[in-house]
């Protein structure tokens, strides 16, 4: 059995993958690899040259040139990653409202998920990862040795990336963080390529009423069952 596994996790928006992702990996010291900021990238790149969002042709176009590499610096005991878009640190701006609204259409495009999915199957290559998306355990790592979907309720996901964009300072209306999660689910679950799906050997878990801490303490333990073996960290080595 590997030791290393790969670990997908998928869900809709604000289901809590990231946090989820983040934390398993702390706990694995395996590398966490959020492909969502990889579309976000790429939707910041688009919104600064001016390509409409739907111009699949330019889109794909624009791939041909676009690089983009995640870093992982260590902040004492966290890793914290870091996203450069051909060359340019942009783990800030890809998190902006602009971004947020217009990288399902650009997420949509088959070129743009051709040539990103490519780039995180490498990444994956020597296992060790858990990887968070939407096509995650269907497309990008099928052979993956577990898969979680991670769902919630509306209201509860709603609320909170809610109180995340407050954290971050930034005023919101709760009602409308809302209605903008359920508009990018209704997309991303209905685009023709590659649609949020969960897949058939993916273990459905709903974390409305469950705390982050329960939700990374369970899939590390069927992780833990699955064969991963928590791995030596590089700063004790
Ligand atoms: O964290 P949040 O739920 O806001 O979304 P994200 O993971 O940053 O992903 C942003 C968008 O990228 C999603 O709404 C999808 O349209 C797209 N995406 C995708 O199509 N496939 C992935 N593997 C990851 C993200």
């Amino acid at each position: 059995m590997v030791s290393r596994i790969r670990i997908a996790l998928d869900g809709p928006a604000g289901s809590g993958k990231s946090t989820v992702a983040k934390g398993v990996a702390h706990k694995l010291n395996y590398i966490y690899i959020d492909t969502g900021a990889m579309y976000r990238a790429v939707t910041l790149k688009a919104l600064e040259n001016n390509i409409p969002v739907d111009d699949a042709e330019m889109l794909t176009r624009m791939m041909e040139d676009t690089e983009i590499v995640l870093r992982y610096e260590r902040h004492g005991n966290e890793s914290v990653m870091h996203v450069f878009l051909d060359g340019r640190d942009v783990s800030e701006a890809i998190r902006g409202l602009e971004v947020t609204a217009n990288v399902s259409p650009v997420a949509a495009v088959a070129g743009v998920r051709q040539a990103l999915v490519s780039m995180q199957r490498k990444m994956a290559e020597q296992g060790g990862v858990v990887m968070d998306g939407r096509d995650i355990g269907t497309v990008v790592l099928p052979q993956a040795e577990l898969k979680v979907f991670l769902t919630a309720s509306v209201a509860e996901r709603g609320r909170r990336r809610w109180l995340e964009l407050r954290e971050k300072q930034m005023e919101v209306d709760l009602a409308e963080i809302i209605a903008q999660i359920e508009k990018r689910d209704d997309y991303d679950s209905h685009r023709e390529v590659d649609p949020l799906r969960q897949a058939d050997d993916a273990i459905l878990v709903d974390t409305t009423e469950m705390s982050k801490e329960e939700v990374i303490d369970y899939i590390v333990k069927l992780a833990l069952e699955r064969g991963a073996r928590i791995e030596p960290s590089s700063v004790d080595a």
